[in-house]
């Protein structure tokens, strides 16, 4: 019997060589598996255009709801943002599709699994990690970063062996997308001081003329309402996606710190995502105890980078999962976000059966519940350290 490769297939140009490419140099044959997790992708086609180019089986998997619900959702709980700023649109995509790609090869008694990811990026450290602590026996095979072709090349030897391509030549960025978001790469993005121009865009066209405020509900931190409506993860994501990008909200610009060692300038839409990030870090100022939401938020920050850096299924990012989830149990409520037309988003107003603002403590009015005789000895207190120290220097005026 022949070996087998698992291969993840986007069905695009690099791929679709890959899988004769691993067959014709490597000897292998390759069962390629698309998952679905809400890139715009004709699967049919693929399907067919996967056995075109020689793959012996082809496995389409949906997985939507699993990124949303066992991914974004312990993503979102952490408020996680890589170097402040970016939701992690691809980097929460590789562990799902690392998933169904060794379950693909166990089932199809595969010794490799392959992936179209370049050398230059994190993906490939994504796929190879995640693969690694799933499965510790499986290969991994990454046939772009070692065939050292160029885009012109890779075309001639889909020629050259008879594989079925679709090629479109004005294609001028690298996109990546799913659910949560969309990733923009290449042209004359890469020169970080020129502004993206405005086709790079196609999930935060600003069309509303009109602020818009939209309601978000949550239960124990996962969004489960939208406008009141109780919706499911897929649906609710994709309606406020399409809210808030009507808006232009959601674009981000950065030059980004990879992996490898590259600074790379990356352009970004995800409205969806950066709407939820924005009321559940809000819900969380209402719900959660001061001393948990502190040190929740200087853990935020490492939970992204692991994630960034492929380390999605370590027992470093499990064990902050536990702490984000522990914490998750109070932030129940909803918040109203506002929309303005050309890009602007702020959070209006929120609310919480478990919410820790107490009116009658809060209140500046005189009829409240704070007994203020108690601050005049805790104050004394919180100053005595310094006040001491002072008093030893003769004052530190
Ligand atoms: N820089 C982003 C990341 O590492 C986006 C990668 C997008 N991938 C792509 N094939 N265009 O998460």
């Amino acid at each position: 019997m022949k070996k087998r490769v698992a291969l993840a297939y986007s069905g695009g140009l690099d791929t679709s060589v890959a899988v004769g490419w691993l067959g014709a140099e490597l000897g292998y044959e390759v069962i390629a598996v698309a998952v679905d997790v809400g890139q715009d992708v004709d699967f049919e086609a693929l399907r067919k255009r996967a056995i075109a180019a020689g793959a012996v089986e082809v496995e389409v998997v949906d997985a939507r709801e699993e990124l949303l619900a066992d991914i974004a959702m312990p993503t979102l709980a952490a408020n996680a943002l890589y170097e402040g700023r970016y939701p992690l649109v691809s980097a929460l995509s590789r562990p799902v599709i690392v998933h169904h790609l060794v379950a693909a090869a166990r089932r199809h008694g595969a010794s490799a699994v392959a992936h179209g990811a370049t050398g230059k990026g994190n993906d490939q450290v994504r796929f190879e990690v995640g693969t690694r602590a799933l499965a510790p026996d499986l290969e991994t095979l990454a046939p772009v970063r070692v065939w050292g072709m160029s885009r012109e090349e890779t075309i001639d030897y889909a020629e050259r062996h008879d594989i079925a391509v679709t090629v479109s030549k004005d294609r001028i960025y690298s996109i990546d997308a799913n659910l949560w978001g969309r990733a923009i790469e290449c042209g004359v993005l890469e020169d970080p001081w020129i502004a993206p121009p405005e086709d790079v865009f196609s999930l935060t066209v600003p069309v509303a003329t009109e602020p818009i405020e939209v309601t978000i509900g949550f239960e124990q931190g996962v969004p489960v309402s939208f406008d009141g409506a109780e919706l499911g993860l897929v649906d609710l994501v994709g309606e406020l996606g399409r809210v808030a990008g009507s808006s232009g909200f959601g674009r981000v610009d950065m030059v980004e710190g990879r992996r490898v060692g590259i600074k790379s300038r990356e352009i970004y839409e995800c409205p969806a995502a950066l709407a939820l990030v924005m009321a559940h870090t809000d819900l969380e100022g209402l719900t959660l105890e001061h001393d948990v939401a502190h040190e929740k938020a200087r853990l935020e920050p490492r939970f992204a980078e692991l994630v960034y850096d492929g380390m999605w299924f370590s027992p470093l990012r499990q064990a902050m999962s536990a702490f984000m989830a522990s914490t998750q149990r109070c932030v129940t409520g909803e918040v109203r976000i506002r929309f303005s037309p050309g890009g602007g988003a702020e959070v209006v107003g929120r609310r919480s059966p478990l919410g820790l603002y107490v009116y009658d403590l809060a209140t500046y009015d005189t009829a409240d519940a704070f007994r203020h005789e108690d601050a005049e000895g805790f104050v004394r207190l919180f100053g005595l350290g310094i006040q001491t120290w002072s008093a030893r220097q003769g004052g530190a005026e």
